[in-house]
This record gives C-alpha cells, structure tokens and sequence, in this order.
C-alpha cells in the first residue's frame, strides 16, 4: 500500500467505474474517499466493490442525528471497515460522545472525524442560523467539543490548519480537503493550498478529487501532485 497522505475523493455514482478509478491509483494514492452521492446510489455494496481494488477507504457520510441514531449510524459502517468516517460536529457533545463510545466498543481502528462549518457557509449564512461572529471561531469551537468528546480527528480547509495546530492536541488529525497543484484551476474551489503547502502547515491527510480525477492519466496527475510548487 502506498504511504501517500492523498485520498482521492471518488465523486461519482457508480461502483463499476469508482472501482476502475481506484484500481488505477493502487500504490499512488493513500486511499479514496467515498461520499453522499456514491453512498446514496450504490450504498454499502457499493463500499464493498470499491474495495476490491485495495485501497482504505474514508468514508465521508457527515452523519448528523440524535446520538442514539448516530451511534448506530457508526455501528453500521464500521462493518464496512473504513479508515475514515465523517460526522458533524454541530450534532453536539452527546451525539459526538455517542459515536466514540459506538467506535471504541467495536474496537475498530477507523478515525472518526468531525466536520466543523461547511466552507460552503460564510457569517452571513451562519448568522441566518443564528451563528453570530466569524466563521473561523465556530470552527475552533466546534472543534474543542469534537476533540473533547474524542474524536480522531478534524476535516478543515487548507486556511484553518494554523490556527486548529495552535489551539489543539498535536495528536489530532487533520484532513484537509481544497487542495490543488499550482497554475491556474478552473473549478470552484477558491481558497485551495497546494499539497506541499498544506503539508508544511500540519496536515495529515490530503483529500483531492478532479485534479486526479478528470485527468488524462489519473496515476500520473496523483503522483506529480507531490511534486508540485507554491500555489496562486
Ligand atoms: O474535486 P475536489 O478536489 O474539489 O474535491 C474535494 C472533495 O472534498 C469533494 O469530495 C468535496 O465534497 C470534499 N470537501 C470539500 N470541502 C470541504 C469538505 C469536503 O471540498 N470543506
């Protein structure tokens, strides 16, 4: 298995071609990510498929209930072995301390990560939810509860990795998405860091999707990411 820290984010709904693509980047990539709209198509048979190429599996389904769900929730997609599965952070401490407890009784060692403020929200949309001052406090704070409650690791952009290293337990993962090799980029991430940059700013795992993903030679796009330079 390839150590690279990237996992390439496989957003697409089908297994047939999900499991091409992952068999294309065994020994390059670290791992795939697998989201909503894969998990909504094909669900756990789907996971299943993919795996076949080998590699681990983040699973990102943001799962977001009273504990009582979530904690099921967990249970049910710890049986399909993942290296990493998502949750939201805003469910609060019991539904945070729901799934760890779920997590450790099954003695699995998949990290759970929490996901703070999605960075499709600014203040003014989570002042419509009743969120008043900066994006960037709630994230820190949501990311002490999620901590505190005993999750792995963050999910964070690119930007909020200084400021989670500085407040936080240095044995926390961060997996950062909004990553992009340098030169111009047509899609809608804005605010993106390159590999190297991220790297150097703490994170642990690099998620990256079209720039393997809708590329000629995927392999090869996954293994220049590395190798690229500063960004815009
Ligand atoms: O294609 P791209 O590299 O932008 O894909 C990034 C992946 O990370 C997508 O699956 C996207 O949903 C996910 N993601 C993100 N930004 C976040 C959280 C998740 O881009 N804040």
């Amino acid at each position: 298995m390839s150590s690279s820290p990237i996992f390439c984010a496989i957003d697409r709904p089908d297994p047939a071609g999900a499991l091409t693509l992952a068999r294309s980047l065994n020994g390059v990539v670290g791992g795939v990510k697998l989201g909503l709209e894969f998990f909504c198509a094909s669900g756990p048979a789907g996971v299943r498929t993919v795996g076949e190429a080998g590699l681990p599996i983040f699973l990102d389904l943001k799962l977001h209930d009273i504990p009582n769900t979530v904690a099921g929730a967990v249970r049910s997609a710890l049986a399909l072995e993942p290296a990493m599965l998502t949750l939201h952070a805003a469910g609060g401490r019991a539904m945070l301390e729901a799934a760890v407890a779920a997590k450790r009784e099954a003695g699995a060692a998949t990290w759970l990560l929490a996901v703070t403020v999605l960075t499709s929200l600014d203040d003014g949309d989570l002042a419509d939810t009743g969120i008043s001052g900066d994006a960037g406090a709630q994230v820190e704070r949501l990311a002490r509860l999620a901590v505190a409650a005993g999750v792995d690791g963050l999910v964070c952009s690119p930007h909020e990795i200084a400021r989670l290293r500085r407040n936080l337990p240095a044995d926390v993962k961060l997996v950062v998405p909004g990553i992009r090799p340098a030169g111009p980029s047509g899609d809608d991430q804005k605010r993106v860091m390159t590999p190297q940059e991220a790297l150097a700013a703490g994170a642990d795992v690099l998620v990256v999707g079209r720039p393997i993903t809708v590329a000629a030679d995927p392999a090869a796009a996954a293994a220049a990411l590395l190798g690229s330079g500063p960004s815009r």
